[in-house]
């Protein structure tokens, strides 16, 4: 177990992330990327990225997560898995998110909000500190 006072699985969480991946468009990038939240209530929500021969249309698979859940209602967040590597390899390295990724997702969580990657669970707090208030 990565941690275990938590009120949910991180790593089933970070399997449901590496099988979502399988499922990423990134014929430009050939870089996959994976995503599972978890919503206050315990549902899952996953997400891959979305590439596009414009490049800057595409979106990340945090986004495509969080952009899901917060469609359908939910608006308070536990956690969210990342897995992302080279398409044909096994993700093993930590996937860190973008700096865009965590802006959009500090508009929605607090600090405590977990990041749950392969190496460690880390906060919002530690990935984004300082971050922007109007
Ligand atoms: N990507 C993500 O899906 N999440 C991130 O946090 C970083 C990058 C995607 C975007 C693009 O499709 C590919 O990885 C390479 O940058």
């Amino acid at each position: 177990m990565l941690n275990s006072d938590l009120t949910y699985n991180p790593e089933h969480l970070l399997q449901i992330a590496v099988q979502a991946r399988k499922n990423a468009c990134c014929r430009y990038s050939g870089f996959a990327v994976g995503a599972a939240l978890i919503t206050e209530s315990g549902v899952i929500y996953t997400g891959c990225n979305i590439e596009n021969k414009s490049y800057p249309v595409g979106i990340c698979a945090e986004r495509v997560a969080f952009s899901k859940a917060i469609s359908d209602g939910h608006r308070k967040f536990k956690a969210i898995a990342i897995a992302g590597a080279p398409e044909q390899q096994t993700p093993e390295k930590p996937c860190y998110p973008c700096g865009m990724c965590r802006q959009f997702i500090s508009e929605f969580c607090d600090d405590e909000f977990q990041i749950i990657l392969s190496d460690k669970i880390y906060t919002l707090q530690e990935l984004f500190p300082l971050k922007f208030e109007i």
